[in-house]
């Protein structure tokens, strides 16, 4: 697939990238979870890139044990195969890559100005329109591979939310004055962003996204509340690290660093 578009990163040769994982793309109709359907692909040696979406996910999952809310043909339920050769500690940043590239997607395809909040979420009107969840598969103390899970809210109606995600989610269809989105244009345009991004982290490391990222976040240079085992600490969201983790300056000036969990914007 030649997928033709302006870029908005500035980095080269976007506009001519010819997309291969856009065109080994498999639909399913009801699975449990495409987290485990990409799984068993993987586990039975499906090269990089293979990627799964379901109309329906009967049990699709979040991050921290909770549930995802994935309802039959009103979004993008989708997984992808990554085999990158990295060190365990810098998995984090494939999370971050994602988010780059199904924000860059979402706003060239729909207009919706999303933006990322650390480290996962993408937010639109203050609401959650997408997650995205990365499952690493390890072999012999290393990265065996990864599962890039992303859950798009494209079509789903105020109605579609069930009492405990009012207010909390939104979608697409929602943030986009009432236009329903072409969910197979906005699939394969993420696609080629996540594969066009990814060669670019294998050819120059996380430079590029960490840039994209701060560019997109809804994050930085807010006040954050973090839950630790000691407790809650709060700082200013000022940069992310090398790895991927956020980092926060507290009123002393002191900077620290936030791998994983998750933050509260005060
Ligand atoms: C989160 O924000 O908690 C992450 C949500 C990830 C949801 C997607 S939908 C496709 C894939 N399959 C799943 O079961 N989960 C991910």
């Amino acid at each position: 697939m030649n997928y033709d578009r302006k870029t908005a990163s500035g980095f080269q040769a976007r506009d001519t990238f010819v997309s291969g994982w856009a065109d080994r793309l498999q639909l399913l109709d009801s699975v449990i979870s495409t987290q485990e359907e990409a799984k068993k692909l993987a586990e039975a040696g499906a090269p990089e890139g293979t990627a799964v979406r379901a109309e329906e996910q009967t049990g699709g999952r979040g991050r921290m044990g909770r549930k995802w809310h994935s309802p039959s043909g009103k979004g993008i339920w989708m997984s992808i195969v990554l085999r990158p050769d990295l060190p365990l500690a810098l998995t984090p940043q494939l999370t971050l890559l994602t988010g780059v590239a199904v924000c860059t997607a979402i706003r060239e395809v729909t207009g919706v100005p999303a933006g990322i909040k650390w480290p996962n979420d993408l937010l639109a009107g203050g609401r959650k329109i997408c997650g995205i969840l990365l499952e690493s598969c390890l072999r012999e103390g290393g990265l065996h591979y990864a599962i890039a899970g992303i859950g798009i809210s494209a079509n789903l109606t105020e109605e579609d939310y069930p009492d405990h995600l009012q207010g909390v989610g939104t979608s697409l269809l929602i943030e986009g004055g009432g236009i329903p989105v072409d969910r197979e244009r906005l699939t394969q345009a993420v696609l080629t962003e996540v594969e066009y991004l990814y060669s670019l982290y294998i050819e120059q490391g996380f430079q590029p996204v960490k840039q994209l990222w701060e560019s997109m976040s809804v994050t930085l240079g807010r006040q954050i509340s973090f839950s630790t085992p000691q407790g809650r600490c709060e700082g200013r969201a000022v940069g992310l690290d090398e790895s991927g983790g956020l980092l926060l300056q507290d009123e002393a000036g002191n900077i620290t660093s936030i791998l994983s969990g998750e933050i509260e914007m005060i």
